[in-house]
């Protein structure tokens, strides 16, 4: 595990942009997983930056998120296909055609599920899996449990997910309560994953998932088990490491 902690926000920004643009001028047809959330903002502000001085296309890339949240629609401000749009894919020259996310609005959601797996599948491997971190140590929606499901399925959200996420509505009452998730299965798979953690509040969590046992009570520490894993914190987020 290769950890790099960062003194401002700006730099942590155009290093994790920077492996991500990298990994894709090296490999036009990289298969990306994304991830939502306020941690990405800043890296794909620098991804749209990189793009419009012609330094990188995105053409021929692959993405698949992470999860969307059901039962919201996907013109709602928060849901996630309105936030990549937002932040990324409306300014970039990926093809509609190669972007999954989850469909949270599906008829029949183990359906839906079963066929992200499938899109997954077809896609073989994630090159790089971009990855943020709950409070509570979950990645993806994979909330902490006794056990946890390897491939996409649905999830209930745990009430400090909710209240976590209630900043971005206008209440907690509007948070939806489920969402589907990429299983741990399918983060792992992927070639390499880049973890990016910022703020004071995840120190605890920082710790916990990079140093502490590996449990599903604690779904991020089982990236210590990847061969390829990069972490990037600021120093607020790093500060229990080496402490
Ligand atoms: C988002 C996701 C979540 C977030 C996590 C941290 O697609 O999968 O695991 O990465 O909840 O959220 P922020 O970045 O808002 O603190």
């Amino acid at each position: 595990m290769n950890i790099l902690t960062f003194r401002s926000n700006e730099e942590l920004n155009e290093a994790g942009a920077g492996i991500i643009t990298g990994l894709v001028q090296t490999n036009p047809r990289a298969v990306l997983g994304l991830a939502t959330g306020g941690t990405p903002v800043g890296i794909y502000e620098e991804i749209v930056k990189t793009y419009r001085k012609g330094m990188v296309s995105f053409k021929s890339v692959t993405t698949f998120n992470l999860d969307e949240y059901v039962g919201i629609p996907e013109d709602h401000p928060e849901s996630y296909h309105a936030y990549m749009k937002h932040h990324l894919f409306g300014h970039v020259d990926l093809s509609p055609e190669r972007t999954h996310i989850p469909n949270g609005n599906a008829a029949d959601l183990e359906q839906e599920c079963a066929k992200y797996n499938q899109h997954l599948e077809d896609a073989k491997q994630i090159d790089l899996q971009l990855l943020g971190l709950g409070h509570n140590g979950h990645i993806g929606f994979n909330e902490p449990d006794h056990a946890l499901v390897s491939g996409t399925h649905i999830v209930k959200l745990k009430d400090e997910t909710r209240e976590a996420n209630a900043r971005f509505f206008d209440s907690i009452d509007e948070v939806p309560t489920h969402a589907l998730t990429m299983g741990v299965g399918t983060i792992l798979k992927a070639k390499m994953i880049l973890l990016v953690v910022r703020g004071a509040d995840k120190a605890e969590i920082v710790h916990k998932a990079l140093t502490g046992p590996i449990t599903t009570e604690c779904p991020a520490s089982l990236l210590q088990t990847h061969p390829h894993v990069v972490v990037l914190l600021d120093t607020a987020s790093g500060r229990l490491l080496n402490a």
